[in-house]
């Protein structure tokens, strides 16, 4: 209840009930992971998509140890990133979350680990491809 009084609802909402908390397989050819970390806190964050042959991010999850706000923007950043393209998500910007959220300004960080994370899987992701793309075109 004192939480309440001092983050907004949504906040505590993600906190309480965070979606999509997990892990896919970082092996997975069609899995783009970003581990991110917060030097001022030194909270992390993991986030991962799912992506189909046309870019499209078709599922989402995250594991984050750190405070309560990374954990809403976490969760947040996953609803937000499902069923669009990936270079649609580079634009998702962390002042943008913590606005949704009403985070207060010594919380924009952990918004921060959330545009980070997103950008850090989106290249995971690419690189991935681009090596399964140098390797078949490498096999006769
Ligand atoms: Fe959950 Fe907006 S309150 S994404
Ligand atoms: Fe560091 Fe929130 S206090 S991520």
């Amino acid at each position: 209840q004192s939480l309440v009084r001092f983050y907004h609802e949504r906040v505590v909402d993600h906190y309480d009930n965070p979606r999509n908390v997990g892990s896919f397989d970082k092996n997975d050819p069609t899995v783009g992971t970003g581990l991110v970390g917060a030097p001022a806190c030194g909270d992390v964050m993991k986030l991962q998509i799912k992506v189909d042959d046309s870019g499209k991010i078709t599922d989402a999850c995250f594991k984050t140890f750190g405070c309560g706000s990374a954990i809403a923007s976490s969760s947040v950043a996953t609803e937000w990133v499902k069923g669009k393209q990936m270079e649609e998500v580079l634009t998702i910007r962390n002042t943008e979350i913590a606005k949704h959220l009403s985070l207060p300004p010594v919380k924009l960080h952990c918004s921060m680990l959330a545009e980070d994370a997103i950008k850090a899987a989106v290249k995971d992701y690419e690189a991935k491809r681009a090596k399964t793309v140098t390797s078949d075109s490498a096999t006769p």
